[in-house]
């Protein structure tokens, strides 16, 4: 039986981050990973150039049973700080849009950042030893310890982190095993959907299917949850940007609500009808959208005609509906499509400032597998590297 200071089960952002700062203060860090390789996630992130963290990171972009359970641990750990850490490296960066933060070159950079920083642990006196290719077997706790049979072996360690991330994307090897290890030792967790995901369109909202390709900039809505971002039609239904972002405050039966105009002022129908009269809705909306979009929109609101011979009564409910066009979705593309989970390990059972479960001594939870689910752009890693710098601290 090999013993350590603290096991981590997990190669992933937040399990690699927690081993180097624990390294770093001199533990002895076991990181067991299942995947030939570490990081898989952060290679195919931002498109393989990995959107490492945003500027706007705040905790109400974030989605949790409790709000403010995040709030400790993104202040202790900011997006100044990864970023920081990155430029130390001579890492190239740029922001994309929206605060959202990019390698110029290869996510790769960053997961060999990580190791660096894993392999420093050992100038002050402690170690990092990864270990890939590891099927974890029976996880127990007795006296004070956490052993861990795998394929290759018995660990111990007083501190046992789980950073296995969630079950996002099956066929990278993700799975509900936080969920499994967590409920075996008695934490709650928040049942997991899908987030950031393509959503499905049936019914009546079939016929946007045949616009797949298209997209446009818009405010996408639901409930009181507003981005304005691009939106994508897909042969499915709709994707892009704003839709991957309402999609994690999507639950079945909901509605989408899309201002394919934002930058309209109030009244601009009538406008037009005003300084065009020959004009038509199309015409109008096409000077604005994308021509197929156009012809879709018009065509479903069933305006064909002059604008000058439009009642204004019916130019108005018909600018209404172009600013808040109702899809209501039938599903989502899952987990197979999701880019993140919301939902997991309930907070309630951590301490926001070290991420130890409080019933359970010894147990931490860092990332994705907790119930802390950001918005799209950078937030996401954000999370799991300000939880792994919360449990690294105190391990
Ligand atoms: P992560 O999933 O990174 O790591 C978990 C690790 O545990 C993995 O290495 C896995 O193999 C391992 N593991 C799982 N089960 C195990 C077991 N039983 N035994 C041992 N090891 C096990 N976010 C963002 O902020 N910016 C971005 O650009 C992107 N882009 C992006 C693209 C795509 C396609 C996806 C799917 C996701 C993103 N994300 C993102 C989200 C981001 O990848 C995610 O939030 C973090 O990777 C979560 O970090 P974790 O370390 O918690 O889990």
């Amino acid at each position: 039986m090999q013993t350590h200071d603290a096991i981590v089960l997990g190669g992933g952002a937040a399990g690699l981050m927690c081993a180097a700062v624990a390294g770093q203060r001199g533990r002895r860090v076991l990181v067991l990973e299942r995947a030939p390789e570490v990081g898989k996630k952060i290679l195919i992130s931002g498109g393989g150039r990995c959107n490492f963290t945003n500027l706007g990171t705040a905790p109400d972009r974030y989605l949790s049973a409790n709000p403010h359970f995040a709030k400790s641990a993104l202040s202790r750990y900011t997006a100044r700080d990864f970023l920081a850490l990155v430029e130390a490296y001579g890492i190239a960066w740029h922001e994309k849009t929206l605060g959202q933060l990019f390698c110029d070159g290869s996510a790769r950079q960053i997961v060999a950042m990580l190791l660096t920083e894993c392999a420093k642990a050992e100038a002050a006196g402690g170690a990092v030893e990864v270990r890939c290719g590891e099927e974890i077997g029976e996880v127990s706790h007795d006296g004070g310890e956490y052993r861990v049979m795998t394929s290759s072996g018995a660990f111990a360690a007083p501190a046992l982190v789980i950073a296995t991330g969630g079950p996002s994307i099956p066929k990278m090897g993700a799975s509900d095993f936080a969920y499994r290890l967590a409920r075996q030792f008695g934490l709650k967790v928040v049942e997991p959907r899908p987030a950031l995901v393509p959503l499905t369109l049936g019914g009546e909202d079939v016929l946007f299917r045949e616009l797949s390709g298209v997209s446009a900039d818009v405010v996408a809505r639901c409930g009181k949850a507003a981005f304005r971002e691009a939106a994508l039609f897909t042969h499915r239904g709709l994707s892009g940007p704003a839709i991957l972002q309402v999609s994690s405050y999507w639950r079945s039966g909901d509605a989408i609500g899309i201002d394919f105009l934002p930058d309209a002022a109030e009244g601009w129908l009538l406008e037009a009808k005003r300084a065009h009269p020959r004009g038509t809705v199309r015409s109008v909306l096409g000077d604005a959208l994308p021509d197929r979009l156009a012809a879709t929109l018009a065509e479903r609101i069933a305006f064909d005609g002059d604008l000058g011979n439009m009642p204004d009564k019916a130019l108005r409910t018909a600018e209404a509906r172009l600013a808040d066009w109702r899809f209501h979705p039938n599903g989502s593309e899952g987990f197979a499509k999701a880019e993140v989970t919301i939902g997991g390990i309930a907070t309630a059972e951590l301490s926001s400032k070290t991420m130890e479960a409080r019933r359970v001594p010894g147990l931490y939870a860092i990332g994705e597998a907790v119930d802390v689910t950001g918005w799209l752009g950078g937030y996401n890693f954000q999370w799991a590297w300000a939880s792994a710098v919360a449990a690294g601290t105190a391990l």
